[in-house]
């Protein structure tokens, strides 16, 4: 049945008689694979049946993946989208086909009528609550950042760098010096962090490290450690998830700062669901999930333990 039906009278199916398809950007950072884990046991615990699709970070994957479910009939599809634009098409498929679209984590530039909701952080704020720390942190002094941008064109990349950008608007002492995309992967933060410090005399002219996301700076703390410097000292580092290793590297002091994105987007989607197939309930347009900054004074050891059998 159409999800419109199912909401218009038959919400007490069951749901084992569900059926979601989940479109996953791929498997690009420990925080994309802890949020893969935890959605599928949220749909375990729902007793619904998942279908999975890994896109690999292409989004004529993802396309590609939500046409076969439309044509599945699925009853929901959740879709992480790896870049903001490029989705109207197929979201007014799934639309005509009655099927509600809930976006994960990133959103897309397409009318909002064309999904049911979307569940995720304010992505601007995050980048804000990074800049803020940076700018207490050296309280004044000289600062020549260097930035890891997420993927190209996805809303994380241009939302953290904006936030980040307003947050050190106005303190003239704090300037972005080299800019660029790491692709949200460890390998490809060490890769740009090492050309970073070759370029910035052997990293000595760099005083602070934005990631838009905790892989992206482990890989770059490596890059740091095999220029002989010190990372989380001689380089201060700020970044985006609160993933575990991130938690190991601020206990030995090798990083400074994370935001939390939580990985648990799935819960609130299917409560959101629920309600809409239960008797048409409309959710918000955009359910919030919060951030929060971690620090060195947080007990970074205690949060790896909490964390590190998630999934990430
Ligand atoms: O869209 C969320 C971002 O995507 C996470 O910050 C990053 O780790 C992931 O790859």
């Amino acid at each position: 049945a159409s999800a419109a039906a199912l909401a218009l009278g038959s919400g007490a199916a069951m749901a084992q008689d569900r059926v979601i398809g989940f479109s996953q950007i791929g498997s690009e950072s420990g925080w994309r694979a802890a949020e893969t884990t935890l959605t599928r046991m949220q749909a375990e615990e729902r007793g619904y049946d998942l279908r999975f699709s890994d896109a690999q970070q292409r989004q004529e994957n993802q396309i590609a993946a939500i046409r076969s479910f439309v044509a599945q009939g699925v009853d929901a599809i959740l879709l992480a989208p790896v870049v903001a634009t490029g989705w109207d098409s197929v979201l007014q498929e799934a639309h005509e086909a009655e099927i509600p679209v809930v976006l994960l984590d990133r959103m897309v530039d397409s009318d909002p009528s064309l999904y049911l909701t979307a569940v995720g952080s304010d992505l601007v704020h995050e980048g804000e609550v990074a800049g803020q720390w940076l700018v207490d942190e050296v309280a004044g002094e000289e600062c020549r950042v260097v930035e890891l941008q997420g993927t190209t064109g996805s809303s994380p990349a241009i939302d953290r760098k904006t936030g980040f950008e307003q947050a050190i608007a106005g303190h003239d002492n704090i300037q972005i010096v080299r800019s660029q995309t790491g692709d949200f992967t460890r390998a490809l933060g060490k890769e740009v962090m090492e050309s970073f410090i070759q370029a910035e005399n052997g990293g000595r002219d760099i005083c602070a490290l934005y990631a838009h996301n905790d892989d992206m700076a482990v890989g770059a703390i490596q890059a740091i450690k095999e220029a002989g410097l010190t990372p989380g000292e001689d380089i201060l580092i700020v970044s985006i998830d609160a993933v575990p290793d991130i938690f190991a590297a601020m206990a030995a002091g090798e990083a400074n700062a994370t935001v939390e994105l939580t990985p648990n987007m799935a819960g609130p989607a299917f409560d959101a669901l629920e309600a809409f197939w239960a008797d048409g309930t409309e959710p918000e347009k955009f359910i919030q999930t919060e951030s929060r900054l971690y620090t060195q004074a947080d007990d970074p050891a205690g949060e790896y333990e909490a964390r590190k059998d998630l999934g990430y």
